[in-house]
C-alpha cells in the first residue's frame, strides 16, 4: 500500500450505491482504525454501526428534525471566524456549485438532507466519546476517522465524515439507544462510490503549505 498515494487521492464522496457492505469488511475497517494512537493508549472511541432499516429509520429521524430545526452543516464557530477561514469555505462552495447544477440540485437542501441520510450509503458510523473525557480527547477520535478514510479508500470505498448529525445528538441517543453519557462526536457515511454522480467528479483543493506553517529556527 502506498500510503502517501492514499492520503492525496482520498476524498469526501457525497453519493453512494445501495450495496452493502460484508460485515467482516466493516470490521478490517474499524480494527485498522483503532490502530491510531491515544493519549496514554485510553483509546476512547466507541463506534455504533448502523446498517439495513436501521439505517434507513436514522436517516428519516434526521431528515425530519432537520427539517424541523433547520440546523444545517455550518463550523459551529464560537467566535466570528477570522476572514481568511470564510474565504476558504466560500471557494469550496464555488468550486463545488458548477457540480450542483449539473445535478440540478440546490446546494444547501443537497448538503444538509444529504448529510442527514449520509449521503445514501449503506453504512452510518458514530464515533462517540464517553462524557468524562475532557475535550481534548477528541484529538484521538479525529485521528481514529483518519485512519478509517484511509483504510475505506484504501478497499475502494468512499466516506464522508458528517459533523452535522451532531446538532440532532439527541434524537440519535434515543433512536439507537445510546446512553445518556456518551457523546456522539462525528458520523461517517461508508459505501461503495457512485461515479455516475457529478459531484464525485469534485475534489476538494488545499492552500500552500506556507499558510499554515510558521518556522521557528
Ligand atoms: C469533522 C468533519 C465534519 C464534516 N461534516 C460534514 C458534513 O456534515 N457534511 C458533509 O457533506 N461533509 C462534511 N465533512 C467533509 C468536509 O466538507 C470535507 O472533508 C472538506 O470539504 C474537505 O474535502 P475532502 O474531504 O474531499 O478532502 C466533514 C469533515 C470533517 C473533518
Amino acid at each position: 500500500m502506498d500510503l502517501i498515494k492514499a492520503m492525496n487521492e482520498r476524498k469526501s464522496i457525497r453519493a453512494f450505491k445501495p450495496d452493502p457492505i460484508p460485515r467482516e469488511r466493516v470490521e478490517e475497517i474499524l480494527r485498522s482504525s483503532i490502530q491510531a494512537p491515544s493519549a496514554i493508549n485510553l483509546q476512547p472511541w466507541e463506534f455504533v454501526v448502523v446498517t439495513g432499516e436501521e439505517k434507513d429509520r436514522l436517516s428519516r429521524t434526521l431528515i425530519k428534525a432537520y427539517r424541523e430545526k433547520q440546523i444545517g452543516c455550518s463550523p459551529g464557530n464560537v467566535k466570528p471566524l477570522p476572514k481568511t477561514y470564510g474565504k476558504r469555505g466560500a471557494k469550496n462552495l464555488d468550486l463545488m456549485n458548477p457540480f450542483f447544477e449539473e445535478m440540478k440540485v440546490k446546494s444547501d437542501q443537497f448538503t444538509n438532507e444529504g448529510s442527514c441520510n449520509f449521503y445514501g450509503a449503506p453504512v452510518a458510523i458514530l464515533l462517540c466519546l464517553d462524557d468524562s473525557f475532557p475535550n481534548a480527547r477528541m484529538v484521538d477520535i479525529g485521528i481514529a476517522l483518519g485512519y478509517l478514510v484511509l483504510t475505506a479508500h484504501e478497499f475502494g470505498l468512499g466516506t464522508c465524515p458528517i459533523g452535522l448529525i451532531t446538532a440532532y445528538e439527541d434524537e440519535i441517543k434515543d433512536l439507537l439507544n445510546i446512553p445518556e453519557n456518551k457523546n456522539v462526536v462525528i458520523g461517517v457515511a461508508l459505501g461503495y462510490p457512485d461515479w455516475d454522480i457529478p459531484i464525485n467528479r469534485f475534489k476538494s483543493p488545499r492552500d500552500h503549505l506556507e499558510k499554515f506553517v510558521r518556522w521557528i529556527e
